[in-house]
């Protein structure tokens, strides 16, 4: 009777283990819900990149960076807003030196970012991938590669970037760290949070 109620106690003592494992975080996806994902938060990325970086550049020649300055926002995007209901996520951009302080990445984020970093210092490709939040809700990640476009508002003070052009930039983000990149290094990530 007593050896029966230790194999009772040490079943029970095991069952919930498991439970509290998976509440922290261990849920699991499968792999066709991991494909899913993967695929969803690739595409995301990819509309918002190229709506930005065709506004960007339009504006660009249009108006030069005074004129563009406001086009690198995406919560100036109406494109985010719709693509955001439809696949009910959020939608952001972080980076280790943001230019908006909002951009500055939480924890998890951040982890990530610097797995990122480390790949493409080793000229590595770094791959989007997707991370289990400890709310169980499913998070995609993909790095940001800068691109010749960028430099005139990411690269050098003084070089890449005109004085005149940096004093409009300083003045509307006083506390600016997103300069001093050349084409091709990381410069942040896309931050897709599923709402489920
Ligand atoms: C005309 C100037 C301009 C150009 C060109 C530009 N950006 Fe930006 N970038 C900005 C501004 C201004 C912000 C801050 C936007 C905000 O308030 O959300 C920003 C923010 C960002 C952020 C969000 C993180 C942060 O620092 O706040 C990323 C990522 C980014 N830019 C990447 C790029 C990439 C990649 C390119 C080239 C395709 C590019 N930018 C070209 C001006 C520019």
């Amino acid at each position: 009777m007593k050896a029966l109620s230790s194999v009772a106690i040490l079943f029970m003592v095991l069952f919930l283990a498991q439970c509290t494992s998976d509440k922290s975080g261990g849920q699991q996806l499968t792999p066709d819900e991991e494909k899913a994902y993967l695929e969803k938060g690739k595409a995301i990325a990819e509309s918002t990149f190229a709506a930005l970086s065709g506004k960007l550049a339009t504006a660009m020649e249009e108006g030069g960076v005074e004129g563009a300055v406001q086009y690198c926002n995406l919560a100036a995007m109406p494109l985010v807003d719709s693509l955001s209901k439809a696949n009910n996520a959020t939608i952001r951009r972080t980076s280790q030196k943001p230019r908006n302080p909002l951009d500055a990445p939480s924890e998890w984020e951040a982890e990530i970012l610097a797995g990122f970093q480390q790949s493409t210092a080793k000229g590595e490709k770094a791959m989007p991938r997707l991370k289990i939040l400890d709310n169980n809700k499913v998070a995609f990640a993909a790095p940001i590669i800068l691109q010749p476009l960028c430099m005139k508002c990411h690269g050098t003070v003084g070089t890449d970037i005109a004085e005149a052009d940096y004093a409009i930039i300083k003045k509307l983000y006083p506390k600016d760290e997103a300069v001093g990149y050349k084409p091709g290094e990381l410069r942040g990530m896309w931050s897709i949070v599923f709402e489920q």
